[in-house]
């Protein structure tokens, strides 16, 4: 680890009575707290001007490359406040080599992962009041989101030989304003969000820029978010916008999709993997067909559906909108989803053993 992420001279912060009032009812993203993390890389110099500086506009200039030509990657963390007021990351190592894999696809410079997990560690430190009380939702946190752009001032299509890095953090309640209703999906047959030797696995803005289109006309219908299929044949499930699918038979497997290059490799749905079996649950990772799917919630083989990811924790999911079919799941808010939700909240807030040893102390 070479980048210690001091804090500045300068930093100033909010009040208590202003965090209070920003974490009575976070809606996701909209707040940030007091810090940032920053940290710039040169060609042939490596990373270097690294700190903790007051939450800020940053410089750039309208020729940045980051603005034509999306050279950019983020990942998303959060960091959970225990009963005993000590502060803990989830699995930030995972974070920090994903974020190696994604710039490598998007030809952006590497950030060591100790570096990546101590800049995390850093900004929930200096922001430690920004942390809420888990509260009645049970799942408040602060959430870290680091990311990566080509800083470089130059319209000529290249890897940029200038780059920023930064983590900000936001106060979040629930991701959906509706909180852990079940959620409809709007089934996505013809848009793609991305396809195989594309940037799918990695987490990068073009990615979700690119199912916009698809959630607006998701909400224009009545859906919460899209499920989206595979670009080639159009029928093999990916994922969502912004979480990872799965479903329980009723024999007792959680099946999700397999990791074939075009799905993000979730942190959340490997974990949930990993637990899988201490809740009686056989984890397969396999092709789930769109037709399958549906056919097996229509008929009780899969009772059970829902989406996950480090926003979205576990979301039940409780119907299906396919063209002008709807598809009802029979248990919207079944008793294994709710189980398995339970066990991940009760893990990162230290409320059950920690066994993996998935928790990395901030504080
Ligand atoms: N899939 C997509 C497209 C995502 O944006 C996310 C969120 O990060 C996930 C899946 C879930 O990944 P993770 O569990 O690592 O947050
Ligand atoms: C996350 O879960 O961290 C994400 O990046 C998803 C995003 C749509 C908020």
């Amino acid at each position: 680890m070479s980048l210690r992420f001091a804090s500045a001279d300068d930093l100033t912060w909010s009040s208590d009575e202003r965090i209070a009032l920003e974490h009575a009812n976070p809606r996701f993203g909209a707040v940030f707290s007091d810090h940032m993390a920053v940290a710039t890389w040169k060609a042939g110099e490596g990373w270097a001007d690294d700190a903790v500086v007051n939450y800020q506009g940053l410089d750039v200039n309208p020729g940045s490359a980051v603005l034509h030509y999306a050279q950019e990657i983020f990942e998303g963390l959060k960091a959970y406040r225990h009963a005993d007021g000590s502060i803990w990351l989830f699995r930030p190592d995972q974070n920090g080599e994903r974020f190696v894999r994604s710039a490598e696809r998007l030809a952006l410079p590497t950030l060591p992962v100790d570096d990546f997990v101590n800049a995390c560690v850093r900004l929930a430190d200096v922001d430690s009041r920004w942390v809420p009380e888990p509260g009645d939702s049970g799942e408040k946190s602060l959430y870290l989101r680091p990311f990566m752009i080509a800083y470089q001032d130059f319209l000529g299509l290249a890897a940029a030989s200038t780059v920023l890095f930064s983590v900000i953090g936001s106060p979040v309640g629930a991701y959906f304003a509706s909180g852990v209703k079940p959620l409809r999906l709007l089934v996505e047959r013809t848009q793609a969000r991305t396809a195989r030797g594309g940037t799918g696995e990695a987490k990068c803005g073009g990615n979700y820029a690119a199912s916009l289109r698809s959630q607006i006309e998701a909400k224009k219908r009545g859906c919460d978010e899209v499920l989206f299929v595979d670009a080639v044949e159009h029928r093999w499930i990916e994922e969502l916008g912004g979480m990872n699918f799965m479903a329980i038979s009723k024999d007792g497997q959680l099946v999700t999709p397999e990791l074939a290059g075009t799905i993000l490799r979730g942190i959340t749905r490997k974990s949930i993997l990993e637990v899988a079996p201490d809740l009686g649950l056989e984890p397969v990772e396999r092709k789930i067909g769109i037709d399958e799917l549906l056919g097996g919630v229509r008929s009780g083989e899969f009772p059970e559906v829902f989406a996950c990811g480090t926003a979205a924790v576990v979301t039940p999911i409780g119907s299906f909108l396919d063209g002008d079919t709807d598809v009802q799941v029979a248990e919207p808010t079944g008793k294994a989803t709710m189980e398995i939700r339970r066990r991940l909240l009760d893990i990162q807030f230290g409320r059950a053993e920690d066994t993996h040893g998935w928790l990395k102390r901030v504080r």
